[in-house]
């Protein structure tokens, strides 16, 4: 059993139905140890700055691990739009200057493809249907204007998944660039960018990588990184980011070069702990695992007659399900009164699985949503 064994490592999940990881993951006994390990550096060592650095590094790598990309290829940044910032200032629109997104994709991707209006870009909204959004309505929207498409790989709204591999073979048919925000896929799927082709990738830590805020990774194609020179930068871009008095830009030869400033270390330590228990459950379990849970979950509602937000078939679903009710983030601080952890998101109340939940987790958390409904 992939849940029962994992108990003793999460004391934030004791005693209690922790369905949040969609919105921020329980603490594990292992990032305690790693934030306590980072307290204890600065305490007795003031200011062990290779230490951290290494610290960050591993970090990066195990990411990149996870993902199954060279860790030359992946760097630490802070969230997810400073990722997409990052990589646009690399463009300056003269060739390609349209940007595909849909209506479905989280406000911080969006926000950031629309900033660059001003810089001369044209953003193309692609609408959801049924609460998906169709690869074809995406091609349809892609021509050979479009410089990138970006592509929220499982939307925050209601759980639905995109294909990203198939998503990179349109970009790319028309000679675009795909974008893909993973943060509601990494942590609780199997992500392989080299089999998906994607260009680039980006994910925060919080959620079912297991962290805490503050720190985010982004992954870059090997071959696109020495053509690109972000705008949006800062000296850990640098090959030498401690030569001073520089007189002119020096990029790094890897994905370093899509860094800016001093990271967030103890988020790093905390990602790098998060991150080696996926690794060390296995990301194909952990998914295999939610599969289960969330197509019971599916089955359960009916008997409470409850519905879901939207309703998809195995392959199109995320790791969570989204419940329809009536002020969902008053049910969500009811719920928590019950130790039932869950994240409202608009019309619903979602149950956030990972591979340390169980079927008694849904019954109860189920059984008191149907309660705190009735009250
Ligand atoms: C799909 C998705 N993308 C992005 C974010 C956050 O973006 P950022 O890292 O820019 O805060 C979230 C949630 O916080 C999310 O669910």
């Amino acid at each position: 059993m992939v849940a029962k064994n994992w108990v003793t490592r999460f004391p934030g999940i004791e005693n209690r139905a922790y369905m949040a990881n969609c919105s921020q993951g329980p603490p594990s006994v292992d990032v305690q140890q790693a934030l306590a390990d980072y307290m204890r550096g600065w305490l007795e060592k003031g200011n062990p700055w290779d230490e951290w650095m290494e610290a960050v590094g591993n970090a990066s790598s195990a990411f990149a691990l996870l993902i199954r990309a060279k860790k030359e290829e992946v760097c630490p940044t802070f969230t997810v739009s400073n990722a997409l910032s990052e990589i646009l200032s690399c463009y300056d629109f003269s060739e390609r200057n349209e940007i595909v997104i849909s209506d479905s994709d989280f406000p911080s991707t969006t926000t950031v493809a629309l900033a660059q209006e001003r810089r001369g870009c044209t953003v193309r909204i692609v609408s959801s249907r049924n609460g998906k959004c169709a690869l074809d309505d995406y091609e349809k929207s892609i021509n050979d204007k479009t410089l990138m498409v970006i592509l929220c790989e499982v939307t925050s709204y209601n759980g639905f998944k995109h294909d990203a591999r198939a998503m990179a073979e349109i970009a790319h048919s028309k000679g675009a660039k795909l974008f893909v925000d993973s943060y509601q896929s990494a942590g609780n799927s199997v992500i392989d960018v080299k089999r998906s082709d994607v260009d680039f990738l980006a994910t925060g830590t919080q959620k079912y990588l297991l962290g805490i805020p503050g720190s985010a990774y982004l992954y870059v194609r090997e071959d696109l990184i020495q053509t690109l020179e972000p705008s949006f930068t800062g000296w850990f871009s640098q090959r030498d980011p401690f030569k001073f008095g520089r007189t002119r830009t020096e990029y790094a030869p890897d994905a370093n070069r899509f860094q800016s400033g001093t990271w967030s270390v103890a988020s790093h330590y905390a990602a790098n702990a998060g991150i080696k228990i996926i690794l060390e459950v296995g990301d194909q379990v952990v998914q295999d695992h939610i599969t289960q849970l969330t197509g019971y979950l599916l089955e359960r509602l009916n008997e409470h007659e409850l519905k879901p937000v939207s309703v998809f078939d195995d392959t199109e679903r995320g790791a969570f399900v989204s419940i329809k009710v009536p002020n969902s983030h008053s049910v969500e601080e009811q719920l928590r009164k019950y130790r039932i952890h869950t994240s409202a998101r608009g019309d619903g109340i979602r149950f956030a699985l990972h591979f340390f939940n169980t079927k008694e987790d849904i019954d109860k958390g189920l059984e008191t949503l149907q309660k705190v409904l009735k009250d």
